[in-house]
C-alpha cells in the first residue's frame, strides 16, 4: 500500500471535464491519493484544461505560472509537488506546454487519463512525461469506479459520459481535433455506472457527450441503440428520478428522441440544443448542416411532444463575414424560440480550424457590441420565462441547505435554483413546489400542500 498523499484537481471548461476530473480522482484513489480542496496542501495538482476558445487556453498558461510559484514554495519547505496538465489543452499543445512550462511534470490527453497513476509514478523517477495518444484501449475499461462516499460527497445529481468526440467539423470548432472521432460507450457499461450512482443516493443523471444525441452504442441486445433507447432503459433503474442529456446537435434530434420526451416522465423537459446563429448564410459558412427553418421545425416537434418543454442554446457572435443583418437574424431567432437561458460567445479564431483562415474576420469591438446586445436579448427572454413560472407547481430536486436558516435549495425541471423553507430531510428528494416569487437568478416557492402535510 502506498503512503497517503493529497491530490487537488482543478477543472476548467465543460461538464465533461468535471466528469473526467471525478474519474481521475477515482482512479488515483487506489494509488493512495486522497482529494483535497486546498491546492497548497496538494502533493499532486492536476489541471484539467479547456481549449475551446483562446481565453480558456490563456487561463491555463497563466495558471501554470502560479504552479511554478507554488512548486518553488513547496520545495523550500522540503516538499515535492507534481503538476499534471490534462484535458484538451494538453491534447492539443502537449509538446508546447513541455517546452514553455518547466513546472509541469505530466501531460496527459483526454483519452489516456486512465494511465495517470502510472504517468505520475514515471515522472517521479524520470522527469517530464507526455502522453497524448488516442490509445486503442477504451479508457473507461481501466478507470476505477467511484467509492460510495465519493459519490455522496458529489451530491444527488451526477454526470455520466456516454459519447465522446465529434464528426461534424463545424468550421470554428476544435473539438473534432481534441476529443477525436465520435464514439459511444456500450449500454451495459453505462447502465452499470448509473446503477452504482443510484445505489449511493444519486437521483438525477445527466448523460454527457459532445454530440450526445448522436449516441449509437452497443445495446443489451447486441444492436446499436439510439439515445432514446438508452434513456428508456435508464429510466427503469431504481432510484433514478430525473434524466437529462447534453449537448445535442439539431441534426441528430431524431424522431425516437422527440418521442422519448413524450413517453418518459423522468426525462426532463429542458434541452440544450445549440444553434450558434439565426442566419442561414452564417450557418452554411459554419458548416452546421441545418438551416434556421430546420431548427425551428425541430423546436416545434419537441413542443408538440411535450408542451412544457423549454430550451437553451449556444450562440457565437462575430463569426467571419457576419453582417449586422446576419446578427439581427440571430436576435430575432432568440425571440422566436423564447429561450429559458443560453450561453453566448465572441467568435475566437482557433488555429487549424477552417474559419480561422477566412478572410473577413470581424473587428473585436463589433463582436463586443454584438455580444452585449445578444446577452440583453437572452436575459430578457430568461427573465420572461422565469416570471411565467410564478404560480406554477413543479417538481424540485432538493440538493443542499440554503443561505438562510431553515431554507433548502433545489433545481426545477428547467435547472433554475429554487429556494424553499422546508426540513433538511427533503434534501436528496423530489417534491412538488409552488413558485411564489422570482429574483434575477432564483425562484422562491412553498411545498405544495400534499407534500407539506405528508
Ligand atoms: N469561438 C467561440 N465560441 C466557440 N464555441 C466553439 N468554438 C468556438 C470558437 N472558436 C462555442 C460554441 C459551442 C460552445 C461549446 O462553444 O457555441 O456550442
Ligand atoms: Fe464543435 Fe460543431 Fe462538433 Fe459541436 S457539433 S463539438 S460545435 S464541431
Amino acid at each position: 500500500m502506498n503512503a497517503e498523499r493529497k491530490v487537488h484537481i482543478k477543472s476548467f471548461g465543460c461538464q465533461m471535464n468535471v466528469y473526467d476530473s471525478h474519474r481521475m480522482a477515482d482512479t488515483l484513489a487506489p494509488a493512495g491519493f486522497i482529494e483535497t480542496a486546498r491546492i497548497e496542501d496538494a502533493d499532486l495538482i492536476v489541471l484539467n484544461t479547456c481549449h475551446i476558445r483562446e481565453k480558456a487556453q490563456e487561463k491555463v498558461f497563466s495558471e501554470l505560472g502560479r504552479m511554478r510559484v507554488l512548486k518553488e514554495a513547496a520545495a523550500r519547505a522540503g516538499r515535492r509537488v507534481t503538476v499534471a496538465v490534462a484535458g484538451c489543452v494538453a491534447q492539443a499543445q502537449g509538446e508546447e506546454i513541455a517546452r514553455r512550462a518547466p513546472a509541469v511534470d505530466v501531460i496527459v490527453g483526454a483519452q489516456s487519463y486512465h494511465r495517470l497513476p502510472a504517468l505520475v509514478a514515471r515522472s517521479e523517477r524520470n522527469g517530464v512525461v507526455v502522453d497524448t495518444d488516442f490509445p486503442v484501449e477504451d479508457k473507461f475499461d481501466y478507470l476505477e469506479p467511484p467509492a460510495p462516499d465519493a459519490i455522496r460527497a458529489r451530491g444527488v445529481s451526477a454526470f455520466v459520459t456516454v459519447q465522446e468526440g465529434c464528426d461534424k467539423f463545424c468550421t470554428f470548432c476544435v473539438v473534432p481535433y481534441t476529443r477525436g472521432a465520435e464514439a459511444s460507450r456500450p449500454a451495459a457499461k453505462i447502465i452499470a455506472e448509473v446503477e452504482r450512482l443510484a445505489q449511493a443516493g444519486v437521483r438525477e443523471i445527466t448523460l454527457l457527450g459532445q454530440n450526445v444525441n448522436a449516441y449509437h452504442g452497443r445495446g443489451l441486445d447486441g444492436r446499436s441503440w439510439p439515445l432514446a433507447r438508452l434513456l428508456a432503459r435508464l429510466a427503469e433503474v431504481p432510484g433514478v428520478e430525473r434524466l437529462r442529456y447534453t449537448t445535442s446537435h439539431p441534426r441528430d434530434m431524431e424522431g425516437s428522441l422527440i418521442a422519448a420526451h413524450r413517453d418518459l416522465p423522468s426525462l426532463m423537459p429542458y434541452v440544450h440544443v445549440p444553434v450558434q446563429s439565426g442566419s442561414d448564410r452564417m450557418l452554411e459558412r459554419m458548416n452546421r448542416r441545418h438551416t434556421r427553418a430546420d431548427y425551428l421545425e425541430m423546436i416545434g416537434y419537441l413542443r408538440a411532444a411535450r408542451p412544457d418543454m423549454a430550451f437553451s442554446s449556444d450562440f457565437i457572435v462575430g463569426f467571419p463575414g457576419e453582417s449586422e443583418e446576419d446578427f439581427e437574424r440571430t436576435l430575432s431567432l432568440i425571440d422566436e424560440v423564447g429561450y429559458a437561458g443560453a450561453f453566448s460567445f465572441k467568435y475566437s479564431a482557433r488555429q487549424g480550424t477552417p474559419a480561422a483562415d477566412m478572410p473577413d474576420q470581424v473587428d473585436e469591438h463589433v463582436k463586443s457590441e454584438r455580444l452585449h446586445r445578444l446577452q440583453a436579448a437572452i436575459d430578457r427572454n430568461a427573465a420572461s420565462f422565469n416570471s411565467r413560472c410564478v404560480s406554477r407547481t413543479f417538481d424540485v430536486l432538493f440538493e443542499k441547505e440554503g443561505r438562510y436558516p431553515g431554507q433548502i435549495v433545489g433545481r426545477s425541471p428547467y435547472l433554475q435554483p429554487v429556494q424553499v423553507m422546508a426540513a433538511k430531510a427533503f434534501i436528496g428528494r423530489v417534491a412538488a413546489v409552488t413558485i411564489t416569487e422570482v429574483s434575477s437568478n432564483s425562484l422562491f416557492g412553498v411545498l405544495a400542500p400534499s407534500v407539506a402535510e405528508g
